[in-house]
């Protein structure tokens, strides 16, 4: 069997952490990509992490490359390549700028990756999938952005503290766009299968709540000269991973809404199944009037920034 090809575009923070657990999760081998300024640097990244290999036991190789043509074959593409936030600055600030970015990472996949599942990562997310989509012509199925799982991991972190039992025992569903107007689902927050209306007041539930919507501003803040990448970067994995070994697995994407949720032509959180062949299908399911509403804010606030791109 074949080893299984990943490309990180982008070799930044969070760029260097996805290469870090594509490696110790022995995914497949890796190059990492970015600007001919940049290729000592992640020449250097891919080297550092080749040597820790043989402590982890894990058989991948990695390199880095200013080529992008180096990305030929790959099986997954993950984009993280842009500008992130400073603090002040809203994720819709970066969208000129990182649309730039994206237009030329877009070029690339199509001429050398075509088959690749391609995850953006970068700023304003929603906005920056959408556009990859557009630019770059592939299929829906193989475009899809992170957020919910970021957004989920974190919504999960904040009912685990506060209920101080197991965040492994936590589910729960993060909806709509990657910025404030994003819709924790009460509803669907249980602890090992307990809803946390249950387990917490209605006090505590809606501090946890805005702090999800708030908790990339909250890093942004503490770490002044970027955004989050730890929880960034394991969140991709996630998707990465599904994909890689067809698990199957419903996670919180930015994927292209056909109908679903009554949205038509836009990229949002939804509930997607990530198999084998990507994003396979969008689960659905009915919304209370509440819900709905939020959700609507929320498809507004997305097609806003949507329509600045002008695509
Ligand atoms: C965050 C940035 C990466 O949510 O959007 O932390």
């Amino acid at each position: 069997m074949k080893r299984k090809k990943i490309a990180v575009v982008g070799g930044g923070q969070i760029g260097g952490i996805l290469a870090l657990l594509v490696a110790q999760k022995e995914l497949g081998d890796l190059v990492i990509l970015d600007i001919p300024d940049k290729e000592n640097f992640i020449k250097g990244k891919a080297l550092d992490i080749m040597q820790m290999r043989p402590n982890d036991g894990v058989d991948v190789a990695l390199s880095g490359n200013s080529d992008f043509s180096a990305m030929e074959g790959s099986d997954v593409v993950l984009v993280t390549a842009g500008m992130p936030r400073k603090p002040g600055m809203s994720r819709d600030d970066l969208l000129n700028i990182n649309l730039n970015i994206i237009r030329n990472v877009a070029d690339q996949v199509k001429q050398h990756a075509p088959n690749a599942l391609v995850i953006i990562t970068t700023n304003p997310l929603d906005a920056m999938v959408y556009a990859f989509y557009k630019l770059s012509g592939l299929p829906k199925a193989q475009v899809v952005g992170m957020a919910g799982a970021l957004d989920g991991a974190r919504f999960r972190t904040f009912i685990a503290m506060e209920t101080e039992l197991s965040v492994q025992d936590v589910s729960c569903l993060v909806m709509g766009g990657h910025g404030p107007s994003m819709v924790p689902l009460v509803r669907t927050a249980t602890v090992g299968g307990v809803p946390i209306t249950d387990l917490l007041s209605a006090e505590q539930i809606q501090a946890i709540v805005k702090r999800t919507q708030d908790a990339g501003t909250e890093l942004v803040k503490l770490y002044e000269t970027g955004s989050a990448y730890f929880s960034t970067a394991s969140a991709v994995i996630e998707m990465a991973e599904a994909y890689l070994k067809d698990k199957q697995r419903v996670i919180p994407s930015a994927a292209l809404c056909e109908g679903e949720y009554g949205v038509n032509g836009l990229f949002l959180g939804v509930p997607a199944v990530i198999g084998g062949t990507g994003v396979e299908r969008i689960l659905e399911f009915e919304l209370s009037s509440e819900e709905r509403e939020m959700l609507d804010a929320t498809v507004a606030a997305v097609s806003k920034t949507v329509e600045e791109t002008g695509l």
